[in-house]
């Protein structure tokens, strides 16, 4: 495995490889399996969890790491060619990447899309520009349109909670939020669930359905694994049987570059928020799942959020073992440790 940038460019074993070596590393971090190794992490975009995780990882595993955070304490960078940089970035990515290269055996972008066109943030035009320029292995911290290293740490936590594969009931739901977001997340834990051979659901007010080439992808994937996916804005029915209630906003696609028009359409759903007796029907042992951070009493009521269902620390945790995966994967030449079941 040359990068890791979406998990639709890994093979179904390179993803089985990843999840054992994240469990047998949880279990017992190597810290000799990346000495002398360092990482290179980006961040165009703030982050708790993506940082730290990745930082410890990397300690854990006797390798070390630095961050940039352009326009924070590192000059701030451009990326479209052709541009005259008369602004705010003094650096250019064309050089940034090289240089850094020199210093790291492995980097890590996050760049998160414009929300301009759903068109354009599938594209993921500054991951791709980077992608282009990186000679060493290049990690997705999040990009517009996927945040792999979630959606492995999530696919993890759903095997730790003995969540079935084929035929498990997974509902992706929109949840209110006071700002329009983008649509990484929800995407990539849709391709992770219909991936793993799930049932799921799109549960989402009208205006508020993911777009329908994302919903095409999910379709593909699920048609392979023998999964299903469908979508609705019946709350009732989505949650019938439910195993997951996994909550995310997401910018309506219907009004993509449009932010005025986009508040309204918001506006009118602000009663999303994620309560407990939206798993009237669900399975009573039905798990609330979210990426964090995330706002509560807006998103998801703190009766759900300090309550049983709640495995969203269980989710970060997980963010450091799946990250142990996935960096032992791309630096170890498939030479990783034995995980010992
Ligand atoms: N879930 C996630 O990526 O968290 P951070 O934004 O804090 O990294």
């Amino acid at each position: 495995m040359k990068r890791f940038i979406s998990l639709a460019e890994c093979s179904d074993n390179e993803i089985e490889e990843m999840l054992k070596l994240a469990s047998a590393l949880e279990r017992a971090p190597d810290p000799t399996l990346l000495a002398g190794k360092v990482l290179g992490l980006i961040f165009l975009e703030p982050s708790v969890r993506t940082l730290a995780s990745f930082q410890t990882a990397m300690a854990r595993l006797g390798g070390s790491s630095f961050v940039i955070s352009p326009g924070r304490g590192s000059w701030g960078m451009e990326w479209r060619p052709g541009v005259t940089m008369d602004g705010v970035a003094a650096e250019h990515m064309n050089e940034a990447i090289p240089v850094l290269e020199q210093y790291a055996d492995a980097l890590g972008l996050r760049c998160f899309g414009r929300g301009v066109s759903v068109a354009e943030d599938l594209q993921d035009p500054l991951m791709s520009v980077v992608a282009g320029l990186a000679a060493k292995p290049l990690i997705n911290l999040e990009s517009a349109c996927g945040h792999p290293c979630q959606a492995l740490a999530d696919w993890k936590t759903l095997e730790d909670l003995q969540i079935p594969r084929q035929g498990g009931r997974f509902v992706l739901s929109w949840a209110n939020h006071p700002r329009p977001l983008p649509i990484a997340v929800p995407r990539s834990t849709l391709l992770m669930a219909a991936r793993r051979g799930m049932d799921v659901t799109v549960l989402a007010p009208p205006g508020f359905e993911l777009p329908e080439e994302v919903m095409g992808e999910a379709r593909a994937l699920a048609a392979t694994s023998g999964g299903a996916v469908q979508s609705t804005s019946n709350r009732e029915q989505a949650m019938q049987g439910a195993q997951v209630l996994y909550a995310k906003s997401w910018r309506a696609p219907s009004a993509f570059g449009d932010d005025e028009r986009e508040a309204a359409l918001r506006a009118a759903v602000g009663d999303w928020c994620v309560d407990e007796p939206w798993f009237a029907g669900a399975d009573p042992d039905a798990v609330f799942m979210h990426c964090l951070p995330v706002r509560r009493n807006v998103v998801v009521s703190d009766a759900v959020l300090d309550g049983p269902r709640s495995r969203v620390v269980h989710q970060a945790g997980n963010r450091l073992n799946a990250q142990m995966g996935v960096l032992a994967k791309l630096f170890s030449n498939n030479n990783g440790p034995e995980d010992p079941r």
